[in-house]
């Protein structure tokens, strides 16, 4: 990546960061609930429109691809999703809808990667999540998506 498209990105995302604020607001019950409400309308929306796509594996990442998820994500993604993906980035309280903990296995598992890659292209309706497809080219988002999927915790062993 050059040296301005990093200043142009990095503009773009203290932006995008700055609009998904708002007043901070306590999470109840009733607020988790219309979360994870809006997470299983979405998922239903996403597999109707992939279709047979929606489980479609992604190729093996390589280390230089993970590098520049890397890369990109501490640009553009951790200030919302956290230094390791926990949804706790810095601008994250302040968020109406808290970024999910993407460490988590089960959290992380919800969606498929097809699934994740459309959402990272074209952001969530009504949340902070914009989409990335403008920005970053397929390669990229592939990258990045990459990257978090490296972020995600072992699942604990009973
Ligand atoms: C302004 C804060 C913010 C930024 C910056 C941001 N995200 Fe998000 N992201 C969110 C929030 C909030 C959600 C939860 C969306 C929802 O449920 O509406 C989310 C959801 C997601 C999801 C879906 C995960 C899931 O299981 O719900 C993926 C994948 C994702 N983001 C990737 C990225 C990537 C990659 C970047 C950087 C290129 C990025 N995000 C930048 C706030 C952000």
């Amino acid at each position: 990546m050059t040296a301005s498209r990093r200043v142009l990105l990095a503009w773009i995302a203290g932006t995008i960061v700055g609009a998904g604020c708002a007043a901070p607001e306590t999470s109840d019950t009733r607020h988790a609930v219309a979360v994870e409400q809006r997470r299983e309308q979405l998922r239903d929306r996403l597999v109707a429109s992939l279709g047979d796509r929606y489980d479609e594996p992604l190729a093996d990442a390589s280390i230089d691809q993970i590098r520049g998820g890397s890369a990109l994500y501490d640009l553009l993604c951790r200030s919302c999703h956290g230094p390791t993906g926990r949804g706790n980035g810095r601008s994250a309280r302040m968020l109406l809808v808290p970024p999910p903990d993407l460490a988590d296995p089960a959290t992380a598992s919800f969606f498929s990667d097809q699934a994740k890659l459309r959402i990272i292209a074209d952001g969530v309706e009504g949340s902070p999540m914009i989409g990335w497809g403008r920005m970053l080219s397929e390669e990229e988002r592939i990258a990045v998506l990459q990257f978090m999927n490296t972020l995600v915790r072992e699942p604990r062993v009973p």
